[in-house]
């Protein structure tokens, strides 16, 4: 309730929400591909993050390497219209926001080989064996991952599930992903691990390189 509530007072706040509006990217207007270089105004590498939540990590990482492309992808509407407006108050030109799931993102608006680096930080577990279905990992979303990835580009993961972790990166390797030694940037920096890092809860993290291509020293 206090986190609806903070998301109506912001975006009832007609300047913060015009700040948000110019990161957030409109996806309702029947496209079916989401076309970075479009986007951005640029050809640069595109990063993008899953499950965005507030924007902690994405707003760090895009303000430190402003020669590439930022996408953070939220499916919450409440939580959008937080991310828009923290996202836009950083007046970063290589960052915007979608509101989309982000399996139709990835299972069918982004090109092949498009994608420099995927992050996916804390998705949500859930516990209950009848909600299962609801989780992000599935061999579809992983092939998705490995077919929208340059090759040579890595899936970033991390969560606090300890089982969740084992099944999401059994299906990574399935989908002919390899494990790499590549830390994982996000896997202290998000809004989430920041909270589990603070109370000495254990992250679970990887990195999954898609093979192929020549690995840059
Ligand atoms: C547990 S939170 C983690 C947020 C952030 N990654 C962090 O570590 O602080 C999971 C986030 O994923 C979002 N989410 C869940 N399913 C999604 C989907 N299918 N597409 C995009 N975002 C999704 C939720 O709305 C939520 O903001």
């Amino acid at each position: 309730m206090a986190r609806l509530r903070k998301a109506a007072r912001i975006w009832g706040n007609p300047k913060a929400r015009e700040i948000g509006e110019r990161v957030l990217f409109k996806s309702d207007l029947g496209l079916f591909a989401i076309d970075p270089p479009a986007m951005f105004g640029r050809t640069a590498p595109v990063e993008i993050e899953i499950g965005a939540g507030k924007g902690e990590f994405i707003i760090e990482r895009a303000a430190e390497f402003p020669e590439r492309d930022f996408i953070a992808v939220e499916l919450s509407g409440t939580i959008t219209r937080v991310l828009a407006v923290r996202c836009g108050r950083a007046e970063l030109d290589n960052l915007r926001v979608v509101r989309m799931d982000a399996r139709t993102l990835v299972n069918l608006m982004l090109r092949d080989a498009s994608v420099s680096a995927f992050h996916i930080y804390f998705p949500d577990p859930w516990p209950k064996e009848r909600h299962v279905k609801h989780r992000l990992f599935t061999p579809t979303l992983a092939a998705s991952l490995y077919r929208t990835l340059e090759p040579n580009a890595i899936s970033f993961v991390a969560t606090d599930v300890r089982q969740y972790a084992g099944e999401i990166f059994r299906t990574m390797e399935v989908a002919g992903f390899v494990r790499a030694v590549d830390p994982v940037p996000g896997a202290e920096r998000t809004g989430f691990a920041r909270k589990y890092v603070a109370a000495g809860k254990p992250v679970y993290s990887a990195s999954f390189r898609k093979p192929g291509g020549v690995i840059s020293t």
